[in-house]
């Protein structure tokens, strides 16, 4: 063919070279060259099966595989020349494995197309990531554990409405935020069912006339089994969008977390001091510690929504099966993974450091009437229904606001005005300790629960390690 279209793929077919904009306009090689490992892998097993099945020679299976294995070298080095002209990653190796070692290195795509390579490619980066992402989310775990079993017996309010509702332990709390994680980290490992699936053998769309063996290929990726239909192995990103969507509930969960994390440090609230190494000050005003790591991660929490939803639309009213719109999966897929496993690390790396000012906590329960619950049940324990005792309590409270006392400062005689049912027993129930204490069903946050929950969690997260190793 004429030497214009000398470099263009499929060059044959085509009498005009690419347009200069288009060609840089159609390329992801830019950022689709981080799936050379993944590609460099799927590529190694393809041509060992094609061998296997006599379809490549001994001697070609393994200048294929010695070639790729140098191509993998010079990546990780940075001695490898990147080309637009190739437009993809796929494309980039297969040509440079075709000028080192010659015909063989054409023969490495028989059998196969970019459509199921890049599925296959995308599967096995995710794969790698979600173990990235699991470490992580195990560290932070750990790490709140670990804070939760030094304050299991910490009071401070609980809060419905941001209003003091009940006490509650600081160590309940943080169990609170452990078990988000727990589904997130149940969902993650769901969702690799769904993403350990293999593409490869789909070729372009309608599979290949090659006596291929994909069972073959899947095992020697470590997929669960090949995919069973080629065009929806080949079209449907839904494995990406759900990865995505379990990213953006961690993230939604580390942005209510941080929310938290900056409500409590800032000097209205005071219940904790955030570790210096994760602050920053400011450039006018010398007092200020900003809580910069909570912050950036709740503002993080809304791109890797976006990300969902563009994926989302991506896929949304897509033919089957392949279509080029489909190489906009990446960027999107790329940020989402490298934003939350940077967040989850910056989370497990601070929360050992954070400390509870637990004065601050106690009497913040103390100033809110935490324990008018407590008094309410009191009475209907001694007989009176529940709709009466809400509303005596409610005028015991008035009285504590007018005097600017805690229920448990206002005087028997004057409790006993409210009601003759109370004795001098009552005491015993409106102080924060007899409150939370008084809560030791399963889920509650009474101290001894409390450690009980982060007991069996430990448990949870020794099993589950198991299971990975
Ligand atoms: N770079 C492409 C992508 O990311 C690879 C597959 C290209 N296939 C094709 N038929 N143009 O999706």
């Amino acid at each position: 063919m004429t030497s214009v279209n000398s470099e263009k793929l499929s060059s044959a077919r085509f009498a005009q070279a690419t347009d200069a904009f288009v060609e840089v306009f159609t390329a992801s090689v830019d950022f689709d060259q981080r799936m050379a490992p993944q590609d460099i892998q799927g590529s190694i097993a393809h041509a060992t099966m094609l061998c296997a099945c006599g379809i490549l020679t001994e001697a070609e299976r393994d200048a294929i595989i010695n070639g790729l294995t140098q191509i993998g070298a010079e990546i990780a080095d940075g001695t490898f020349v990147w080309s637009i002209k190739q437009e993809d990653v796929h494309m980039n190796i297969e040509a440079r494995l075709t000028d080192m070692i010659g015909v063989a290195g054409k023969k490495l795509h028989t059998g196969r197309s970019r459509n199921d390579q890049v599925a296959t490619d995308i599967r096995l980066y995710l794969r790698s990531e979600i173990v990235q992402i699991t470490a992580q989310l195990t560290r932070l775990q750990t790490a709140i554990l670990d804070l939760a079993e030094q304050h299991a017996g910490t009071i401070m309010p609980g809060f419905t409405h941001l209003q003091v509702a009940q006490p509650i332990t600081f160590g309940h709390h943080l169990m609170a935020w452990f078990e988000m994680l727990r589904r997130d980290r149940e969902r993650l490992d769901d969702c690799v069912k769904r993403i350990n699936i293999m593409p490869l053998g789909a070729a372009a769309l309608a599979g290949t006339s090659y006596p291929i063996d994909r069972f073959m290929t899947a095992e020697l990726l470590g997929f669960s089994r090949p995919s069973a239909n080629s065009l929806d192995s080949v079209s449907d990103r839904d494995f990406a969008i759900e990865f995505a969507a379990v990213a953006s509930l961690i993230m939604m969960h580390l942005s209510r977390f941080s929310e938290e994390l900056i409500l409590w440090s800032s000097a209205f609230v005071d219940f904790i001091d955030m570790p210096d190494a994760f602050c920053t000050g400011s450039s006018i005003m010398p007092q200020k510690k900003n809580p910069d790591v909570p912050e950036l991660v709740r503002g993080k929490s809304g791109r890797v929504t976006g990300h969902l939803v563009a994926l989302l639309m991506l896929m949304k009213s897509q033919p089957l099966a392949y279509n080029k719109d489909n190489q906009e999966d990446k960027e999107p897929l790329f940020d989402t993974a490298d934003t939350l496993v940077n967040c989850l690390r910056a989370y497990a790396d601070m929360v050992p450091h954070i400390t509870a000012k637990k004065a601050n906590m106690y009497n913040a329960a103390k100033r809110g009437f935490a324990t008018a619950t407590d008094l309410a049940d009191y009475l209907v324990r001694k007989g009176m229904a529940f709709r009466d005792a809400h509303e005596v309590v409610g005028l015991a409270v008035r009285l504590g606001l007018e005097s600017q006392r805690d229920l448990s400062e206002l005087t028997l005689a004057e409790l006993q005005g409210f009601s003759a049912l109370v004795s001098e027993d009552v005491f015993a129930y409106l102080t924060l300790e007899g409150s939370v204490a008084a809560r030791q069903h399963i889920g509650g946050t009474a101290p001894e629960t409390v450690k009980a929950a982060i007991q069996a969690a430990r448990q949870l997260l020794d099993n589950l390690g198991m299971g990975m190793e």
